[in-house]
């Protein structure tokens, strides 16, 4: 009779424990009644907590889900790992991998676009990871970033709070003749303009009617960025200032926060900008300064 010894029991405890039984970014099926079909991947941590919270991490243009993930610019995955948060990352239908932020569809809440099928994605982990609905955040960096200014303006009662790299004002790459997917070289360039009265109508024209709850608004930008002009800082800015009834004036101004050249500029509790000096398109996530606007 052979008995397992010390070795072969060693050899098993590494086997349970081998990578190949780590948490992975996977592809799942969610219940989608959008005219979009974007597509969800889940990243759920060995170690995840109760009732996780939800991260939404929405990649660039000519990036893709696996390529997002895997950039150490884009740390979610550490984050999710150390905290025990679940991310989601949505995958872009169009080609060249833009997000639609410019026809009605998206730019509606129910119109079927984009936004709505982001919607349902966080519907689906809600109901099926056992995410706890009042701690849903979206995060972005570039189309990604202008993809979570519409988030917040379509679907203001599923997300708490959005933390956004290098965008322009939701409804600012609007298409003139209702076009999916456009690029719009007015708002890229700095050129669309409004009062902070006209960008909040902008965001209440998304979801008309609606008058609950809106996520807080973390909004960065760099001051050397080339793709999208910094102008967008200051029309973003006027835009949720105006949405939550705030002065334009910043309550407070920080220089050298969260660091070195960056500046924060607090407008109450509700919205954050954080403009970094020198820094181009797009600036790269700062996973602890998001962390701390989510309350994770
Ligand atoms: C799609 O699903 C959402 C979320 O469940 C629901 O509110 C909406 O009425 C549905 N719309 C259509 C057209 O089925
Ligand atoms: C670009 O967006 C602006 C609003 O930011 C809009 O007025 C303009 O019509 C759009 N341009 C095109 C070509 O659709
Ligand atoms: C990110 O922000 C935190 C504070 O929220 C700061 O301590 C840290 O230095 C920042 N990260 C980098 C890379 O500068």
């Amino acid at each position: 009779m052979l008995f397992p010894t010390p070795f072969a029991l060693m050899g098993l405890v590494s086997l349970l424990a081998s990578p190949a039984q780590a948490a992975q970014l996977t592809k799942v099926n969610y219940p989608n009644n959008a005219t979009s079909k974007a597509e969800m991947y889940i990243y759920v941590p060995d170690k995840v907590v109760a009732n996780p919270p939800l991260v939404v991490v929405i990649h660039s243009c000519q990036s893709t889900v696996q390529s997002y993930f895997q950039n150490n610019k884009i740390p979610w995955k550490q984050g999710s790992d150390r905290k025990g948060y679940i991310t989601v990352w949505p995958s872009s239908p169009h080609s060249g991998t833009c997000w639609d932020v410019s026809s009605r569809s998206s730019l509606s809440h129910l119109g079927g676009g984009d936004s709505q099928a982001i919607a349902n994605m966080i519907l689906y982990a809600i109901d099926k990871y056992k995410v706890d609905a009042a701690k849903v955040y979206v995060t972005g960096g570039s189309s990604g970033a202008m993809m979570s200014n519409v988030m917040a303006a379509t679907y203001p009662e599923l997300i708490s709070a959005v933390s956004l790299y290098s965008g322009v004002p939701a409804g600012c790459f609007v298409s003139a003749s209702g076009g999916v997917d456009q690029w719009n070289n007015s708002c890229s360039g700095g050129q669309s303009r409004a009062s902070p009265e006209q960008w909040g109508n902008v965001v209440r024209g998304m979801y008309p009617g609606y008058d609950g709850p809106r996520p807080r608004m973390q909004i960065w930008h760099g001051s050397a960025d080339s793709t999208l002009a910094p102008q967008n800082y200051q029309e973003t800015i006027k835009q949720w200032t105006n949405v939550f009834g705030v002065p334009q004036t910043p309550t407070s101004t920080k220089a050298n926060t969260p660091q070195a050249n960056y500046r924060t500029d607090d407008y109450g509790d509700h919205v954050e900008g954080i403009y970094a000096q020198g820094v181009g398109h797009s600036v790269p996530a700062n996973l602890t300064a998001s962390e701390i606007w989510f309350g994770l």
